[in-house]
């Protein structure tokens, strides 16, 4: 998998292709990674790459012409690759627009900067336009890391099998259990004693079930395609014992809401 990313700021790029699983997969030959510098398109004494918005108003926009022969100079080293925009107008990034990208021959990313891109260069230039999230970055770069970080994880041989197995798990649409090491008891919280019990199903309950569980509260946007048998019946459970907890109780403070009001 190629990435080229055109970027202001190539330098950004140093650590996050050379180290950890990026890194690894570089220096492995399975990705080839490359920052061009837009401003080395820019024209003029001060190789200015951004202006005043035409209509006026506050800050700048992204001249389109060194954007335009960046991308013809991308198009040149990868001919066939989709040309992606970072921009908060984008698309959503997803798990699933991450196998997506993927699947594509190479990936070409510009970072926007500023107020933005000249709309002549999104209109002539840009394939697809993503955004990492409903939040305004300063620019482009940390999305693309966030692209290539989620699509990188994809490409076959990038991670062990470990890792893999994690990938899948989220790929399942479920959050995962919380994850425990040692020491069994940290500032005298124990880990659950049944990932120590040794019992392998136990712990592919326990952990199937505390997934389930924090994915019901933390996102239960998450559950609502695709229910197994499993974990429908493991939340008709838990919806009985809560109905049972309930039903057993006397309501506290039922009294003072609708008794006489208490003497002062
Ligand atoms: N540039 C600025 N904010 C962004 C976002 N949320 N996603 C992608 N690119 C951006």
């Amino acid at each position: 998998m190629d990435f080229l990313v055109l970027t202001l700021f190539p330098g950004m790029f140093s650590g996050f292709f050379s180290l950890g699983v990026l890194g690894q997969a570089v220096a492995d030959g399975r990705i080839n990674a490359l920052a061009l510098d837009i401003r080395d398109h820019a024209l003029g004494r001060h190789k200015t790459a951004d202006d005043r918005p035409f209509g006026g108003g506050s800050g700048m926009v992204m001249k389109p012409e060194p954007l335009s022969a960046a991308v013809r100079e991308a198009r040149e080293r990868l001919p066939v690759a989709p040309v992606v925009l970072l921009s908060p107008q984008g698309r959503r990034f997803s798990q699933e627009m991450a196998r997506e990208l993927a699947a594509a021959p190479g990936l070409i990313l510009v970072c926007g900067r500023y107020e933005g891109v000249d709309e002549r260069f999104v209109e002539k230039d840009v394939d697809l336009a993503v955004s990492v999230g409903d939040y305004i970055l300063s620019g482009g770069e940390p999305a693309a890391m966030i692209v290539m970080d989620a699509v990188a994880r994809l490409v076959p041989g990038v991670l062990g099998n470990d890792e893999s197995a994690l990938t899948e798990s989220f790929e399942t649409g479920r959050l995962e259990h919380g994850h425990y090491t040692r020491p069994r008891d940290f500032e005298g919280d124990e880990a659950p004693p049944v990932l120590m019990s040794g019992h392998h199903l136990m712990v592919e309950k326990w952990r199937r079930e505390t997934g389930l569980l924090r994915t019901l509260v933390r996102r239960p946007d998450m559950l609502e395609t695709g229910l197994t048998k499993e974990e429908i019946a493991q939340l008709v459970a838990w919806s009985e014992r809560i109905a049972g907890l309930i039903a057993s109780q006397t309501v506290r403070g039922a009294h003072s809401s609708s008794g006489p009001e208490p003497e002062r």
